[in-house]
């Protein structure tokens, strides 16, 4: 397993000008700023891809319909980079968007079709865009985390973009990541995690030639958002045990969105792994549902705590039943996701101190201005800023599944 070689990263300050946040792209001498606007883009002139001009950089971008994917996309293209998505012909959650969707979606980008897990298919969607291709950014992700489908996703069409990209004449490539690969007990860390060391693996092999930029963030809004309806209902906000089992440093899609696109034109991201949060102190369950109460106005917290091991005996179950019946997947598959949830529900999203075997939040760097505060805030005063954070396949219980706006 690759060394974790974490850097510290600052977003910078708001520019007093613009009330804009501006994202210090520091070190080098010729560095320049590129300046955010609230709406997460950039605008520059003279940014950069390894010596090149951005607008005749080609970014091809994978999983350009997901969540952090779809922001990226529109970040690159900011940036001013030539940027070309790949999509399915039928994307989104539950396959609900077209290939129109997908266009109007991502202005600014060349939209190509093709399928990411069949290696012709993808062949053939490079070949399609008619030139070099200077980066690959992956924001590929199985939508269920299911067994096969981690394999086939986090994995299989991963490593995919990295076979064909080489074909045709990448030099980076971009990984979102997770940070919680650092302890893999799940099908899709495992699957993600295997990708990470083949493609550290590519770029030693590749005498300089083949550099790399791995992305492992902790905790997105939209999994932590599913609770403001049913606390906005006058339900419990539910937390495991006493609500501090675990912790994360939430990051914003936006601020996300930009922390990946340095590392397409910030070299001082290359050959790194780069867990990252979002701004501020780590925020327990417990802190967290202090938060939207508070926000709401609520003066009596209601929380409902059930013991962790509550979710031990249901794997339990879920394993003995997958058990029975080897050959149905769905059965797999759900013992699978109950594993998904109990480990979220427990272990934190934050840098793991392998010699301690403690999680450290001060270790885990943080990085743009999007707090879960003011987003929680946004959010009670707007149910509709929850629209963007539709969980889909990926929500436990079917809390915060929503549908993709
Ligand atoms: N949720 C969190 O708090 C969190 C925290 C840290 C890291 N992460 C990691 O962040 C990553 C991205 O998350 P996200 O929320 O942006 O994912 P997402 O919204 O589920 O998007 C997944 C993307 O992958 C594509 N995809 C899925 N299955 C595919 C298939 N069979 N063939 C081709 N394309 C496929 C989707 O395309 P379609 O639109 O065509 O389906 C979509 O573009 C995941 O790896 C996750 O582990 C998540």
């Amino acid at each position: 397993m690759a060394a974790m070689m974490g850097v510290r990263v600052s977003s910078g300050a708001r520019s007093a000008r613009s009330g804009h946040s501006r994202v210090s792209r520091s070190s080098r001498p010729s560095r320049v700023s590129v300046v955010a606007s609230s709406a997460g883009h950039l605008s520059s002139s003279d940014l950069t891809f390894k010596g090149k001009p951005a607008s005749s950089t080609c970014v091809v971008v994978l999983g350009p319909t997901g969540y952090i994917g779809k922001y990226t996309t529109r970040e690159l293209i900011a940036r001013g980079y030539d940027v070309v998505a790949i999509s399915r012909s039928k994307s989104g959650i539950g396959g609900a968007g077209d290939e129109q969707k997908v266009r109007d979606d991502l202005p600014g980008a060349t939209v190509v079709f093709g399928d990411a897990t069949d290696k012709d298919s993808l062949k053939k969607a490079f070949q399609d865009i008619g030139k070099p291709v200077d980066a690959v950014v992956c924001c590929l992700a199985s939508r269920t985390g299911g067994v096969e489908d981690s394999w086939l996703v986090d994995y299989q069409a991963t490593r995919n973009g990295l076979d064909v990209g080489l074909e045709f004449g990448m030099s980076h490539y971009v990984l979102l990541s997770a940070i919680c690969v650092q302890k893999p007990d799940l099908v899709f860390q495992k699957a993600k995690l295997k990708f990470e060391q083949e493609l550290v693996d590519a770029s030693s092999a590749s005498d300089g030639k083949l550099t790399y930029s791995i992305v492992r963030p902790t905790a997105f809004f939209k999994s932590l958002a599913g609770q403001v309806e049913v606390v906005r209902g006058g339900g419990p906000y539910v937390m495991f045990g006493n609500g501090e089992l675990c912790a994360c440093k939430p990051i914003s899609e936006r601020d996300l969105a930009a922390f990946i696109s340095n590392g397409v034109d910030d070299e001082t991201y290359y050959n790194k792994i780069l867990p990252i949060g979002g701004p501020g102190e780590a925020l327990t369950p417990k802190q967290q549902g202090a938060i939207l109460f508070e926000k709401f106005g609520i003066e009596k917290p209601f929380y409902v705590t059930p013991p962790i091991q509550i979710m031990d005996v249901v794997i339990k179950g879920l394993d003995a039943v997958a058990g029975w019946f080897p050959e149905n997947k769905s059965l797999e598959d759900a013992a699978e996701f109950g594993k998904i949830g109990r480990y979220y529900a427990a272990e934190s999203m934050l840098v793991l101190d392998e010699t301690t075997g403690d999680y450290d939040a001060n270790a885990t760097p943080s990085f743009g201005n999007d707090t879960l505060e003011a987003f929680f805030e946004a959010a009670v005063k707007d149910p509709e800023v929850l629209k963007a954070q539709a969980l889909g396949d990926q929500a436990v219980f079917g809390v915060g599944k929503g549908e993709e706006v």
